[in-house]
C-alpha cells in the first residue's frame, strides 16, 4: 500500500471499510433495558470543536461519559457508526491518550441487544447464545483499527431547552487499537461515529426521544467549530439540501452524481458520487478525477509565478512562491474554486474555495489537499474530508435522507439563546459548569 510512503503524517481516514464480530463465551453483566422510543419533537446538543486540518489532521469534541461523569475526547467521524473509547478492559494495545482510559463496570451489551445485531453485517453471525457478549471490530480505511466489547454507559448532555439528560448509551470499549505504521496516531481517547446507521450516538439518542436524528457541524478553518445533535441549529432558509443516495450495504453520506468544474470550465469529470466524511483530513479523488483535476490546476497556473516544490515532505504536490506564502490568502488570486455539481438536484453546486482543497505548509509552501484516493486504496470513491467541509454548516439530516450546506462563521459558538429559541431563559453555555451543577442531583 502506498501509504506506507509516509507522504501524510498526520492524515487520518476514518471510514469504516470491514467491520466482524466474533463471539465469546462470556457473559454480560447488563440488564437489557429496551427504551420505550418516543418520537417526539426532542431537543438539542451543541458540543464545541477543537482541531485542524494541518498540522493536526483532526477535530475533536469532548463528552463526558460514565458515572461520575469523565471527559474524553473523541474524533468527529462522520465516515462510520460506531462511537468507541481506548479502554482498560484491560487493554492490550493502546495509543497514547489525553485521558485515562475507560474502565468498564460489568456494563457488557449482550449479543442477542439489536444494536449488537446492527454491527453484525455483514456477516450476520448469530448469537451462540443470548448471553454471549457482543464483540467488534472496526478497520478504517488507513488500514488502522479498533477491536472490542461493546458497552453500556450513560451520556450526560446538557439539551438547549435547559434540561440535562443521561441517555444510557452503547459504544465500544476498544482494547486493542491498530495504528497504521506511518501515520502518528491521533491525541484521542476515541472516535464518535456519526453515520446513519442504527448503532451511531445521535441514533441513539433519536431511539430515545432526546433529539431528532439530525446532526451537524461547523468546522472552522481557523481551528474552532461546533457540532450538533437535533433539529435546533438548522437555519429555516439558505441551506442547499441534496438527498442522500441510499445503499443498504454502505452507511456512509453519498451523494451525487456530480460533474466537476474549474472556476467555471468543465474538468471533463462527470458522475462523480461522494462521500461526506469528517473523519478523513484531506479529500480523495478516484484516479481519472484526480488526474483531471491534477491536468486543469497545473495547466491553469502555466505562465503564473508558482513553482513545482518537490521538497515539500507534507503532501504530494507543491508550489512555492518568490517568497514562502503565509496563508491562503496569498495564493487565492492563482486558483479557482472546484465546484461539484449536483446534475440530478437541480444542479446545486457545492462550491470549493481554495481553502477547501489547499494547505499552506509551515515551509510556506502551497499544497493540494485532494489525493490520489486509487493510490492509497481507496478505489473509486470520492471522499470530501475535512478540508473541504470547513468554513460551512453541514447538516446530514436521517431523517429526510438529505444532506445540506450552507456558509457559515464556524468560529463563534452559536448563541443558542439569541440566535435560535426565542424567549428561553436558560443562555447556551459552552462549558461544562452548569452540566456538572446538574450532574450530581440528576443521574
Ligand atoms: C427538553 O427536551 C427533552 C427531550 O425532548 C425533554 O425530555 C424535556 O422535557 C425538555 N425540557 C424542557 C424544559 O422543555
Ligand atoms: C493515482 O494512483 C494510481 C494507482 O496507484 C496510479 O495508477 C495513477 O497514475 C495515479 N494518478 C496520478 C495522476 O498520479
Amino acid at each position: 500500500m502506498s501509504n506506507k510512503r509516509k507522504l501524510v503524517p498526520m492524515e487520518l481516514v476514518l471510514f469504516l471499510v470491514v467491520f466482524f464480530t466474533t463471539f465469546r463465551g462470556s457473559f454480560g453483566a447488563s440488564k437489557q433495558t429496551k427504551s420505550k422510543a418516543s418520537y417526539g419533537i426532542g431537543s438539542s446538543v451543541v458540543f464545541p470543536v477543537t482541531g485542524n486540518v494541518y498540522p493536526n489532521g483532526y477535530y475533536h469534541v469532548t463528552l463526558y461519559i460514565g458515572h461520575p461523569p469523565k471527559p474524553y475526547f473523541l474524533d468527529i467521524d462522520t465516515g462510520s457508526d460506531l462511537t468507541w473509547l481506548q479502554c482498560d478492559a484491560p487493554c492490550t494495545k493502546c495509543t497514547p491518550a489525553p485521558h485515562a482510559l475507560y474502565k468498564p463496570n460489568k456494563n457488557l451489551v449482550r449479543c442477542e441487544d439489536p444494536l449488537c445485531a446492527s454491527l453484525h453485517w455483514p456477516a450476520n453471525k448469530p448469537c451462540k447464545t443470548p448471553d454471549d457478549q457482543c464483540d467488534y471490530e472496526i478497520v478504517y480505511a488507513d488500514h488502522g483499527s479498533s477491536m472490542g466489547v461493546l458497552i453500556r454507559d450513560s451520556f450526560p448532555l446538557r439539551l438547549i431547552n435547559g434540561s440535562v439528560a443521561g441517555p444510557r448509551l452503547i459504544f465500544g470499549c476498544g482494547y486493542n487499537q491498530e495504528v497504521p505504521d506511518s501515520f502518528d496516531p491521533p491525541h484521542t481517547d476515541g472516535v464518535l461515529g456519526l453515520t446513519g446507521g442504527q448503532l451511531s450516538i445521535v441514533s441513539q439518542l433519536h431511539e430515545q426521544g432526546i433529539t431528532r436524528n439530525i446532526l451537524g457541524h461547523c468546522l472552522s478553518g481557523k481551528g474552532e467549530g461546533f457540532l450538533f445533535f437535533g433539529n435546533d441549529l438548522v437555519p429555516s432558509s439558505r441551506v442547499v439540501w441534496v438527498p442522500m443516495l441510499l445503499n443498504s450495504l454502505e452507511k456512509r453520506y453519498v451523494l451525487g452524481p456530480t460533474e466537476l468544474l474549474y472556476g467555471n470550465r468543465a474538468t471533463g469529470v462527470k458522475g462523480l458520487l461522494v462521500v461526506f466524511d469528517s473523519g478523513s483530513t484531506y479529500s480523495y479523488f478516484s484516479s481519472d478525477a484526480y488526474k483531471a483535476t491534477l491536468a486543469i490546476v497545473k495547466k491553469d497556473l502555466n505562465g503564473k509565478q508558482l513553482k513545482d516544490a518537490v521538497e515539500d515532505q507534507n503532501l504530494p504536490v507543491c508550489w512555492k512562491g518568490a517568497k514562502p506564502f503565509k496563508s491562503i490568502q496569498d495564493v487565492k488570486n492563482y486558483f479557482k474554486p472546484l465546484v461539484l455539481r449536483f446534475t440530478k438536484a437541480k444542479n446545486v453546486q457545492l462550491q470549493l474555495p481554495p481553502a477547501a482543497y489547499l494547505i499552506i505548509t509551515k515551509d510556506g509552501n502551497v499544497c493540494l489537499g485532494i489525493l490520489n484516493g486509487s493510490e492509497v486504496g481507496l478505489g473509486n470513491d470520492n471522499i470530501l474530508g475535512d478540508i473541504s467541509l470547513q468554513d460551512k454548516m453541514v447538516i446530514y439530516d436521517n431523517e429526510k435522507q438529505q444532506i445540506g450546506w450552507v456558509a457559515a462563521n464556524c468560529d463563534r459558538l452559536p448563541n443558542t439563546d439569541r440566535d435560535y429559541i426565542g424567549g428561553s431563559s436558560q443562555p447556551f453555555a459552552s462549558n461544562m459548569d452548569i452540566l456538572e451543577e446538574h450532574l450530581e442531583e440528576e443521574l
